[in-house]
């Protein structure tokens, strides 16, 4: 069946998409009121913080506000630089707060807790030797923890901030609508990689080993076919909630300041070479999820202005791809493989070697 989709040439995904004003589902900032802080960590988990401490999740703290990119884009929007790590609109995805002594204030860029969530309910139950793995487990999901125990609910942060939701943002400002080529499997595997945990059930309880473990094969998998599914919800959800014309009267594409066209074309392009990837590896892997997904994205109108259903669309997405990880760990997936070992880890400035010891 050819999905309008198909068509490869963003003239003709721009015009499938119609302007109509809608409702906006969002990234909610950490609740300052929930977060520890990194240093609450480092006692028992000093690698991960060490390595942390040089990606450009940490480092851009320092960085972001006084670069030329965000002294641009604040501008455009009458905002000030200095006021980004401040101004909610920009801390929901850039920066941690942490209530101190009864005051908001910002702590850090990307932290932990941006994706293990604010940590002040669980810190103390995750750990707990008392308990079996499983009931730590839940216990620590059920106060709010994004445990990596699979991967989905750590892998969901990923796409939240990296699949940008604010159209104006995009549209006013040319922010990045979204990481070019973000990857989960690769992206996870440079800088942001913190595998130090040798401890699983059965054997004494221990949180540092001091060389990062490499990924084993059947996670990779599961990063690898998440990711996709993830990456594929959040596209529709930023799709349909968009509500720029992509197209002008005579039908031309819109192009921002920056070359690149609207917030939701920059979403449908990328879409569809998600959509390619599912629909290739699909055949290839025994999952009912990955084809009821591609079955949803049928059944939407697939335009913007339709912001609850496509929203919906996402949201059962995602609830497959949560039982995809419930009920998968990748040991059948060795058909993966051939694409995976072709895969590079994503490195930023920040974490290129020449610039290691910053
Ligand atoms: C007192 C020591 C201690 C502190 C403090 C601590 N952790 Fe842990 N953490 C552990 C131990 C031990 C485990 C392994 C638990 C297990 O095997 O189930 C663990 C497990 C984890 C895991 C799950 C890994 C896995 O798959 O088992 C995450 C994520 C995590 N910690 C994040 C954090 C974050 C974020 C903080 C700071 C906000 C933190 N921890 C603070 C000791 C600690
Ligand atoms: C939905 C999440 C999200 C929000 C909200 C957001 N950003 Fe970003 N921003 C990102 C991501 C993700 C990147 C990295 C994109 C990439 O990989 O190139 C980024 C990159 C940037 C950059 C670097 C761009 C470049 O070209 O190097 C600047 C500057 C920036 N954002 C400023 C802001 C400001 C100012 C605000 C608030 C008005 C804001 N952002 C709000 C997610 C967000
Ligand atoms: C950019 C998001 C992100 C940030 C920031 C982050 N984590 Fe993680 N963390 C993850 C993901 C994703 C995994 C699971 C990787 C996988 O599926 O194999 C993970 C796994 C873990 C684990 C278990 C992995 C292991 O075997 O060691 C621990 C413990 C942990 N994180 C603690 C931390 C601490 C402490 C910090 C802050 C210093 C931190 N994380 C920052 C996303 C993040
Ligand atoms: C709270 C929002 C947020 C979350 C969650 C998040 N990131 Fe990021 N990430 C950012 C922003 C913003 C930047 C860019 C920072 C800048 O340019 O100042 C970034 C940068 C990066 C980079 C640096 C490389 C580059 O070229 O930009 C990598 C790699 C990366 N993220 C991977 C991940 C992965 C993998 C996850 C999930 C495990 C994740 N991120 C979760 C917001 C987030």
């Amino acid at each position: 069946m050819t999905h309008p989709l198909f068509l490869s040439r963003c003239v003709h995904i721009a015009a499938l998409l119609l302007a109509v004003t809608s409702v906006k589902a969002q990234r909610a900032a950490v609740d300052p009121t929930t977060t520890v802080g990194v240093e609450s960590c480092r006692d028992c988990h000093e690698a991960i913080v060490d390595s942390w401490e040089r990606s450009l999740h940490a480092t851009s703290f320092t960085t972001l506000a006084k670069s030329s990119a965000a002294e641009q884009i604040t501008h455009a929007i009458g905002m000030r630089a200095d006021s980004i790590s401040s101004n909610a609109s920009c801390v929901r995805c850039h920066f941690t707060q942490e209530t101190l002594s009864g005051a908001v204030q910002t702590t850090a860029a990307i932290s932990c807790e941006s994706c293990h969530g604010g940590a002040e309910k669980w810190i103390d139950v995750h750990n707990r030797k008392s308990h079996s793995r499983s009931e730590r487990i839940d216990l620590a999901a059920a106060l709010g923890m994004k445990h990596p125990s699979t991967v989905f609910a750590t892998a969901k942060a990923c796409f939240e901030c990296h699949v940008v939701d604010d159209e104006q943002l995009v549209n006013k400002a040319s922010h990045p609508a979204l990481s070019p080529d973000f990857e989960l499997l690769s992206w996870y595997s440079g800088e942001v990689k913190h595998n130090f945990l040798v401890s699983k059930e059965g054997s004494a309880v221990k949180s540092n080993s001091h060389d990062a473990q490499p990924i084993p094969a059947p996670r990779k998998r599961m990063l690898y076919v998440t990711g996709k599914l993830l990456h594929l919800a959040q596209c529709l959800r930023a799709i349909g909630c968009a509500a720029d014309a992509p197209v002008d009267k005579e039908g031309k594409i819109v192009r921002l300041p920056n070359g690149q066209p609207t917030f939701g074309v920059q979403h449908a392009i990328t879409m569809q070479k998600v959509l390619k990837d599912l629909r290739e590896l699909q055949p290839q892997l025994n999952a009912p999820e990955i084809s009821q997904a591609l079955g949803v994205v049928e059944s939407v109108p697939m335009s913007t202005g339709h912001c609850e259903e496509m929203s919906a669309a996402a949201q059962e997405i995602e609830r497959l791809t949560e039982q995809f990880c419930a009920t998968n760990d990748g040991s059948k997936f060795a058909a993966l493989d051939g694409i995976i070992d072709k895969l590079q880890p994503h490195l930023s400035n920040a974490g290129k070697p020449q610039m290691a010891g910053r």
